[in-house]
């Protein structure tokens, strides 16, 4: 059934190593698009925030950075966070991948198989992301140069939260997130939004004797998944009723420079934000997205010398 409050998948955020490094791993290998270069919009100390996609920085295939070395400081997985991010691929492509990530230097660590679908798991700076082919996925990929268009990634196929507890976490989803709950495989528990599909999932994992992960902003984690609402009442409500049913915890809009959004800490730990878009092209036009460090609003300083301080910093060679 369509959903008229949370409607997909929006964006993820890593913590994770360098800024190269995340290029190196999100364009030449995964084939994403490099569509935004900007800094965190939080705090003092200025950190990148990068950002990965398809063509247009469509919601359900964006992924974001903070490449945190220089910080020192590193986080430690576990539950109470999203733990896996998994692309969707066409079916009949995980040979193309097993051989791709083989010659990028990039290790299995699993094959797997769940909800009946095949799952290829790899890491990059820590983080679990898997390959799953799905062959009811039509989105339009980005035309990389790095992996042909039959094989490449269409998006994000599911997003993987783990919880100690499941009950809570499962109120939550369908009663404030508005998902619902459509299979069960194993300690897996599948959620699916809106009409449902790649781009439009949640799994849960229960894992009860799992010790919490951090939450701070630190290397090697995943600090929060967000959720495209279609414009700010909804959003509002969304934050309303969310309030209403105990969770204060909601903090106010931020303005985010191409979206604006509100954060929650849900029952299970981890962090969801619900997101309205305004669009990467608010300051580059569609062909130079990505190219130029965009300078976050609390830097009010040259923002020539933050682009060198940065370049020193955590260089980036596109
Ligand atoms: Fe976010």
């Amino acid at each position: 059934m369509k959903s008229s409050t949370i409607q997909s998948l929006h964006h993820i955020t890593l913590c994770t190593d360098t800024a190269q490094g995340d290029i190196d791993f999100f364009v030449k290998v995964i084939g994403q698009r490099f569509i935004k270069q900007t800094l965190f919009y939080d705090g003092k100390m200025p950190i990148y925030h990068l950002y990965f996609s398809d063509a247009d920085g469509t919601p359900g295939t964006v992924m974001t950075t903070f490449p945190m070395r220089r910080s020192g400081l590193v986080g430690r997985k576990g539950s109470g966070q999203f733990t896996a991010i998994a692309y969707s691929v066409p079916a009949g492509s995980l040979d193309f991948w097993r051989d791709h990530f083989g010659k990028n230097g990039i290790k299995i660590q699993r094959e797997s198989e769940r909800f009946g679908e095949k799952y290829l798991e790899v890491q990059h700076a820590g983080i679990d992301f898997e390959i799953v082919e799905d062959a009811t996925d039509t989105r339009t990929p980005w035309k990389s140069e790095y992996v042909p268009e039959r094989y490449a990634v269409r998006g994000f196929h599911n997003w993987t939260v783990t919880v100690r507890e499941l009950e809570d976490m499962d109120t939550f989803m369908k009663e404030a997130w508005a998902f619902e709950k459509v299979a069960t495989d194993r300690a897996f528990t599948r959620y699916e939004v809106d009409d449902g599909g790649a781009g439009k999932r949640i799994d849960i994992h229960h894992a009860p004797d799992l010790r919490q992960g951090t939450w701070t902003l630190s290397a090697g984690i995943v600090h929060h998944g967000a959720f495209a609402v279609p414009d700010y009442d909804v959003q509002a409500k969304v934050k309303f009723d969310t309030e209403g049913m105990g969770f204060t915890d909601f903090s106010d809009r931020k303005h985010r420079g191409y979206f604006e959004s509100v954060y929650v800490r849900t029952p299970g730990g981890v962090m969801f934000e619900a997101t309205k878009s305004l669009g990467f092209g608010v300051d580059e036009s569609p062909e130079t997205l990505g190219t130029e460090l965009k300078i976050s609003p609390q830097f009010n300083i040259s923002h020539d010398e933050l682009r060198a301080h940065m370049q020193k910093e955590d260089p980036i060679r596109i």
